[in-house]
């Protein structure tokens, strides 16, 4: 079992009241949810309620734990490095002195690169793996058909030969220029 019973039956009850409000919704938005909860109702039997139920939870635990997670790591490493900080309230600043909207956030290029630097040392993710459909070599290592491929995002990150320094933070790592 991945997750505790109690926690599974909390997921469950909010899902059915998720379910509720969507079906009573007089001006329903076509989401994730309300599509997966027509596909049941027209009869489709590859889609149980259990698999929407996953479905929820997956979501749920991917969009909630990893920014969360991501936001966490990143205010601390902007905390701990005041020089880090100065950078982006000076380009804050600068690029937007009076106010700024949800959208200019992704015009500050300093502070893209400081979430890209902290992603790097604190992956919310720090493994993924693939099970291969189909034999194939790369460089010389041979993965037959439904081996299992784990990929170590965390060691990735941190490896040496690829990155310098790499258990010290550097925006400038993801500099345009680098
Ligand atoms: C900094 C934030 C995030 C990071 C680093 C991140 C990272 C990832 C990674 C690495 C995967 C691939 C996992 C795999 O293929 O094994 C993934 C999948 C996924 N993420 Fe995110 N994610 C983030 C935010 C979010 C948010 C906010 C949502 C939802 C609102 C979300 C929803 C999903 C879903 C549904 C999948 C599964 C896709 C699939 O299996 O086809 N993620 N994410």
């Amino acid at each position: 079992r991945f997750i505790r019973k109690e926690s599974l039956a909390y997921f469950e009850h909010l899902m059915k009241k998720a379910i509720q409000v969507k079906v009573q919704d007089c001006r329903p938005r076509n989401d994730f949810l309300l599509t997966m909860v027509n596909i049941t109702k027209s009869g489709n039997k590859f889609l149980t309620k259990d698999d929407i139920l996953a479905n929820c939870i997956n979501i749920f635990l991917e969009a909630y734990s990893t920014l969360s997670d991501s936001m966490s790591f990143t205010l601390y490493l902007i905390a701990t490095h005041p020089d880090v900080q100065d950078k982006l309230f000076i380009e804050i600043k600068t690029l937007f002195p009076d106010d700024f909207s949800f959208a200019d956030i992704s015009k500050l290029p300093y502070l893209s690169m400081v979430f890209h630097e902290s992603l790097r040392m604190f992956p919310p993710f720090t493994t993924f793996n693939r099970i291969c459909n189909q034999g194939v070599t790369i460089r010389g290592s041979r993965f037959t058909r439904l081996v299992q491929v784990t990929v170590p995002l965390s060691a990735m990150h941190r490896d040496p030969d690829v990155w310098s320094d790499p258990d010290i933070f550097d925006p400038k790592k993801f500099s345009p220029k680098n």
